[in-house]
């Protein structure tokens, strides 16, 4: 592999403005950085510094002001809505604090979902796929309940095993602990570490928790949208 070839995320000079009344709201200021594949690095800085804007970017969920975000050595300034949600297909899984998974799915439908929107040979294994997934986060258990019958910390492990089921080469997680109690919020973070360790995926993960951030590999400080060294 070349030195380019290592860089899975490449992030130059992004910023993020948004109409606030008659002026300019900047929320991120001239971000600039690389992650190499299977490195994990969190992001992390007071609550309103920028982290869920930045992580939003990279997903290409939102459009930059200025700057680029290439992953897997594509441009997102280059793709319409349809190649970016293409690629994040193909490429990233989610987790967030509020765990999103539908509510009118089970939990077993719910890791289904992203193979059956996916190619057609991860559709025909779709079943059997999520099953093997929630049993290793240990739901064997509970295939078909619905969400509303799961305690938070069981909805979050169906959280991670719908993103890591597709097996994303970057996993981004936007504060996967802050709805949930310490040791549960804990056992969440041995799932996530150990399965990223099994997949090798790159993790990319926002916290304002000192202690998380110290398990990662890397650690990017934002303090009102800038990027600290
Ligand atoms: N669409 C938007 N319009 C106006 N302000 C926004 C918008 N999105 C975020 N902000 C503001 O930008 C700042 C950073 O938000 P956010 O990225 O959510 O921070 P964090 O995730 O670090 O708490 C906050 O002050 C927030 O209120
Ligand atoms: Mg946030």
């Amino acid at each position: 592999m070349s030195e380019s070839d290592k860089v899975v995320i490449e992030v130059e000079a992004l910023s993020k403005s948004v109409a606030s009344g008659d002026s300019a709201l900047t929320i991120l200021h001239d971000i600039s950085f690389r992650v190499q594949r299977g490195e994990s690095m969190a992001i992390v800085g007071a609550s309103g510094s920028g982290k869920s804007t930045l992580l939003g970017l990279l997903a290409g969920l939102d459009e930059p002001s200025t700057g680029f975000v290439k992953l897997d050595g594509h441009n997102l300034a280059n793709l319409n809505e349809d190649g970016r949600a293409a690629l994040r297909g193909r490429l990233l899984g989610f987790v967030f604090q509020s765990f999103q998974l539908l509510p009118a799915l089970t939990a077993l439908e719910n890791v289904m979902l992203p193979l059956e929107l996916g190619a057609p040979e991860r559709r025909a294994t779709a079943r059997t796929q999520a099953t093997a997934m929630l049993e290793r986060v240990g739901l064997g258990h509970r295939l078909n309940h619905y969400p509303k019958h799961l305690s938070g910390g069981e909805q979050q492990r169906v959280a991670l095993a719908r993103a890591f089921v597709v097996q994303p080469q970057i996993l981004l997680a936007d504060e996967p602990t802050g709805n949930l109690d310490a040791a549960t919020g804990m056992q969440i973070i041995d799932l996530m570490f150990e399965m990223n360790a099994e997949q090798g995926a790159t993790l990319i993960l926002v916290t304002h928790d000192n202690g998380l951030a110290n398990r990662c590999g890397r650690i990017l400080r934002l303090a009102s949208g800038h990027l600290l060294d």
